[in-house]
């Protein structure tokens, strides 16, 4: 399974991803690196690894349609059959959306379907749930639709929101089981198409 990776930011998750194909956990090739943001941490894991790597925003094109179109000739250049988005801050045109239905996958750091949705990411979800008194937050890996982290999910995994928690310290928390649930959320995907005769 040929997976294109997105991200905004750092690029943890991209990072566990390729640990877990290192690892053998996950049988799948990342064909493909897209950030629209030129200085994302990110590129210089792509670089580590060889991996192609692409730097796509809207504000390269004049409208919607021509991002999207010029998006889905990448996917389909870098062969991708699954996009995982990690830590991806922009939404997803809705023609490519329609077109990867069922095979983009999303992590959240937080358990959907609460403190989801736009404006909700970064320490903005982690102070949400501290002032919300919840006891537990964590992560969520789902399925992304044309709304904002509103998909069916895939996979959670919980943490103890302790009373001395900082939106740090919780972040922290939660992205370590992110990095545990996302490639296994991508390992499901895989051996499902592999089963497919
Ligand atoms: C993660 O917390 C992820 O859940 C969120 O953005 C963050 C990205 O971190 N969508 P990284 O770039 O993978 O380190």
């Amino acid at each position: 399974m040929n997976i294109g990776v997105f991200a905004s930011g750092r690029g943890s998750n991209f990072q566990a991803i390729l640990s877990a194909i290192e690892r053998g956990v996950l049988s799948a090739n990342v064909t493909l690196l897209l950030s629209n943001k030129s200085d994302a941490g990110a590129f210089e894991i792509a670089k580590a690894y060889s991996i192609p790597t692409v730097h796509l925003s809207q504000k390269q094109f004049a409208d919607e349609a021509l991002y999207a179109t010029a998006m889905l000739e990448v996917l389909r250049n870098h062969h991708v059959e699954l996009i995982a988005l990690a830590g991806y801050l922009k939404k997803i045109p809705t023609i490519v959306v329609r077109e990867f239905r069922h095979r983009i996958l999303n992590i959240h750091p937080a358990l959907l379907p609460s403190f989801g949705g736009q404006g909700m990411y970064g320490h903005h979800v982690h102070e949400a749930v501290l002032a919300s008194g919840a006891k537990l937050s964590g992560a969520t890996v789902h399925l992304v639709d044309e709304e904002y982290d509103r998909g069916p999910i895939v996979l959670q995994k919980t943490v103890a929101v302790d009373e001395h928690d900082t939106p740090e310290s919780l972040a922290a928390k939660v992205l370590k089981v992110e990095h545990e649930i996302f490639p296994l959320a991508l390992k499901a995907f895989a051996e499902k198409e592999n089963n497919v005769v």
